[in-house]
C-alpha cells in the first residue's frame, strides 16, 4: 500500500512540473556557473545512536525511512552539522555525541558533479570542548571559510515557530538566509553587536551627549546597513516567492507578503517602504530613517538606560493575503508559509551563488497534504539539487525517480533498499 506516495514522483504527479522546469531551467541558465554540490559518501562516528555509519546517497532525491526513533532526523543533523556546524534542533555538540562516548567524528565527500573531481571533503571533530574543523584534510581555523564550502536548507516540524513565535527567530531566519548568500553580513551583524553593547553601557553608565553623539554617527552606520541589507534581501526573497505562489500559495489561496518592520521605533513596513522605496543608496535612507528613530527616542533611552531602535529590535511581518500570519493562519498555513519561505530562500541563494544548496526535509509527510507534498517535490526535482527527505513509511517504488536514494533506518542500523 505504497499509493499515497506516488506523488512525491513529481514528473507524473505534478501539474506544475513544466512550468516549474521552465522557468527554473531560464533561471539556473542564467545564474548556474557551478553545477549542484551533491552529498556522495557520509561517515558517522559516534554521533547519536549511530556508533559508526556509512552512506553513499544518490545525486538527486534520498528517501531516508524507518519507525519512530530509529535516527532519521538524526541523519539530517548529521549532514546539517558536518555543513553549518550547529544543530537545526538547537542542541548542544555535546548532546550530539554518542551517549557514554567522549567525542564524535563526520566526515562527508562532497562533489560538484557526478565522477568529476572538483569537490571539498569536510571533517569535524569533537571531544569534549576541543573541535577541530577540516576543509580537504586541512585544519580550518576560519570558521566562515569552513561554513562557505557546502550549504544546506532545512525544514523541520519546528520551523514553523518562523512563523508563529516572537521576532528574534525570525530575525535568526532571514539574517541566516542572508549571510548564507554574503558572508559579509555575519561580519557586519557582529560589529553591530559590539557598537550596540558598548551604546548600552554608555546610556546605562549617563554618558555626555556630546560623547553619545561621536559614538552614535558609527552606530548609526552600522544599524543602517543591516537594515538596508536585510531589505535588498527581501526584494529578492520575494521574487522567489512569486516563483512559489502558483504551487504553495494557491493551496494557501492567498498572496504571501514579507515586510520589514521596526517596531521598537513604530515605523510600520509601509513607513519603511514608503521612507526607503525608490531611493538610489537604500544605506543611505536607512540611515535617514533610523536618525529620526533615534531622535525620537532619545529621551526615553537616557530614562531608560538602553537602546530602543535598531535592527536588533525589528521584525519581519508575514502575512498572508490581508491578514498577518502570527495570528490568523491555521497550522497547515504555518507550515505551508514556513517551507515556502524555506524554499523561496534556497531560490534566492541559487540565484545570488550560482548552485544548489542541499536540502533537508524531515518528516514532510506528517506537516503536508498529498498535492502540496508533490508540488514542493516536483519543484526540487525541477532544481537538480539533492534533496534527503525523511518519513515514517516507505516511498512508492517510483518515488523520487529512477536512481532514487532508498535507505531503511532502524535503531541506528542503515540499509539500502
Ligand atoms: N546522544 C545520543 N546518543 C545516543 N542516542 C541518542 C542520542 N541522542 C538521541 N539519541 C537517540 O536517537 C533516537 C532518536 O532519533 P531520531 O530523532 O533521529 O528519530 P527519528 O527516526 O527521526 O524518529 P521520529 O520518526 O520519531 O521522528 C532516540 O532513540 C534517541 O534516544
Ligand atoms: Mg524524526
Amino acid at each position: 500500500m505504497h499509493i499515497s506516495h506516488l506523488h512525491v514522483f513529481p514528473q507524473i504527479h505534478s501539474p506544475y512540473y513544466f512550468y516549474y522546469s521552465l522557468i527554473l531551467k531560464i533561471q539556473t541558465q542564467e545564474t548556474r556557473k557551478n553545477p549542484p554540490v551533491r552529498l556522495v559518501r557520509l561517515a558517522l562516528r559516534h554521533f547519536r545512536n549511530y556508533p559508526a555509519l556509512s552512506l553513499e546517497p544518490a545525486p538527486g532525491f534520498n528517501y531516508l525511512f524507518g519507525p519512530n526513533g530509529a535516527g532519521k532526523t538524526n541523519l539530517l543533523e548529521a549532514i546539517h552539522f558536518l555543513t553549518r556546524l550547529r544543530s537545526f534542533r538547537r542542541a548542544s555538540r555535546r548532546g550530539m555525541i554518542e551517549e557514554g562516548q567522549l567525542g564524535m567524528y563526520l566526515r562527508g565527500e562532497f562533489r560538484r558533479e557526478e565522477g568529476a573531481a572538483a569537490g571539498v571533503t569536510l571533517e569535524a571533530a569533537v571531544q569534549d570542548h576541543e573541535r577541530k574543523y577540516r576543509v580537504n584534510g586541512k585544519e580550518e581555523g576560519d570558521l566562515l571559510s569552513y561554513l562557505d564550502q557546502v550549504h544546506t536548507a532545512v525544514f523541520f516540524p519546528e520551523s514553523l515557530q518562523i512563523v508563529k513565535e516572537g521576532p528574534a527567530l525570525r530575525r535568526a531566519f532571514f539574517d541566516r538566509a542572508l549571510a548564507a548568500e554574503n558572508p559579509a553580513h555575519l561580519a557586519a551583524a557582529r560589529e553591530y553587536n559590539r557598537l550596540l553593547a558598548e551604546r548600552n553601557r554608555l546610556l546605562k553608565g549617563g554618558a555626555n551627549s556630546d560623547i553619545l553623539a561621536v559614538w552614535d554617527r558609527r552606530f548609526l552606520k552600522s544599524a543602517a546597513r543591516i537594515v538596508a541589507r536585510r531589505q535588498r534581501y527581501l526584494g529578492s526573497l520575494r521574487g522567489h516567492l512569486a516563483l512559489l505562489e502558483c504551487s504553495l500559495a494557491s493551496a494557501l489561496g492567498r498572496r504571501i507578503e514579507v515586510e520589514y518592520t521596526a517596531e521598537g521605533t513604530g515605523l510600520s513596513g509601509e513607513t519603511w517602504e514608503h521612507l526607503a522605496g525608490g531611493e538610489e543608496d537604500p544605506e543611505a535612507a536607512a540611515e535617514a530613517v533610523l536618525a529620526q528613530s533615534a531622535a525620537r527616542a532619545a529621551a526615553e533611552e537616557r530614562r531608560r538606560g538602553v537602546t530602543q531602535w535598531g535592527p536588533h529590535l525589528d521584525d519581519f511581518r508575514i502575512r498572508l493575503g490581508t491578514r498577518r500570519a502570527r495570528d490568523a493562519a491555521s497550522q497547515g498555513e504555518q507550515r505551508l508559509l514556513t517551507l515556502a519561505l524555506v524554499m523561496a530562500a534556497a531560490g534566492s541563494f541559487r540565484a545570488a551563488r550560482g548552485e544548489e544548496p542541499i536540502i533537508l526535509l524531515d518528516d514532510l509527510s506528517s506537516e503536508l497534504d498529498e498535492r502540496c507534498r508533490g508540488d514542493v517535490l516536483g519543484h526540487l526535482a525541477a532544481t537538480g539539487a539533492q534533496v534527503f527527505i525523511t518519513s515514517t513509511e516507505a516511498p512508492g517504488s517510483r518515488a523520487g525517480g529512477a536512481g532514487a536514494g532508498r535507505f531503511h533506518i532502524e535503531k541506528g542500523i542503515l540499509s539500502a533498499r
